[in-house]
């Protein structure tokens, strides 16, 4: 089975790529902005999206490869198993918090925090504006907690037609039942390629 000859799908890794993440809000207070230089800010936003392209990529090939060898309801146990232990493997290489959120959740594990919805709310008014989904500026900031600085980075996940198997408006029956089984209250059906499925979230301590 070779992953390999599957196109790479964007994943919103294009908008990643091109850098375009300037647009970023600014640190939350007059203190974060005086603690940390900007280039630490730079430093770290630039690790953030390698570590989502490397955290999109994996994945992308393991759905991919699995679509192809057991179709969607074979996939499915791959995002139910695979997502979150890739998730788990950079989070231990990086030392960093870094997951996948969403809106609309499929697994409540995803469910995002206040800042993460905020930033999700963000990417959904970007896209209803005109940004097409897959051109979204990741977003980051440091954020001040009861535990210290934190520095958040967010990247919209779009949804591609490839998604809609199992995030779409018409899930086939057999998988509709398979996601039934493990998410019992999912909500992550009925989008259309083009919406913001999600994104990628990281949390750095400083
Ligand atoms: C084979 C079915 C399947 C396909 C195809 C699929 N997903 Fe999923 N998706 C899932 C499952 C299952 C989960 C729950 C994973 C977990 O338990 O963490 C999930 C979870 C997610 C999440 C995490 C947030 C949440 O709701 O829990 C995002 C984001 C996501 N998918 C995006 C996508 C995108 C983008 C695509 C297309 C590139 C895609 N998915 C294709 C089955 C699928």
């Amino acid at each position: 089975m070779n992953h390999w000859k599957l196109a790479p799908i964007a994943l919103g890794i294009a908008a990643l790529a091109a850098g375009c993440a300037n647009h970023d809000e600014a640190a939350t207070s007059d203190e974060a902005a005086t603690e940390v230089s900007e280039e630490e800010i730079e430093q770290r936003a630039a690790d953030s999206r390698e570590a989502i392209q490397q955290f999109a990529s994996t994945l992308q090939g393991e759905l991919m490869a699995a679509m192809e060898e057991g179709g969607p309801t074979e996939a499915i146990q791959v995002c139910n198993e695979v997502a979150p232990e890739i998730a788990a493997d950079i989070s231990a290489d990086t030392g960093w918090d870094v997951g996948r959120t969403s809106l609309k959740l499929r697994n409540p594990d995803n469910a995002p925090d206040e800042w993460e919805r905020a930033v999700l709310e963000g990417f959904d008014a970007e896209v209803a504006a005109g940004t097409p989904a897959d051109e979204i500026a990741p977003s980051h900031e440091v954020v001040q907690t009861d535990e210290g600085a934190r520095f958040r980075f967010m990247a919209a996940i779009p949804t591609g037609g490839e998604c809609l198997a199992c995030h779409g408006a018409e899930v086939d029956s057999d998988i509709k039942h398979a996601l039934e089984r493990l998410y019992p209250e999912d909500e992550a059906t009925g989008y259309e390629a083009g919406q913001v499925r999600g994104a990628f979230t990281i949390t750095q301590e400083m």
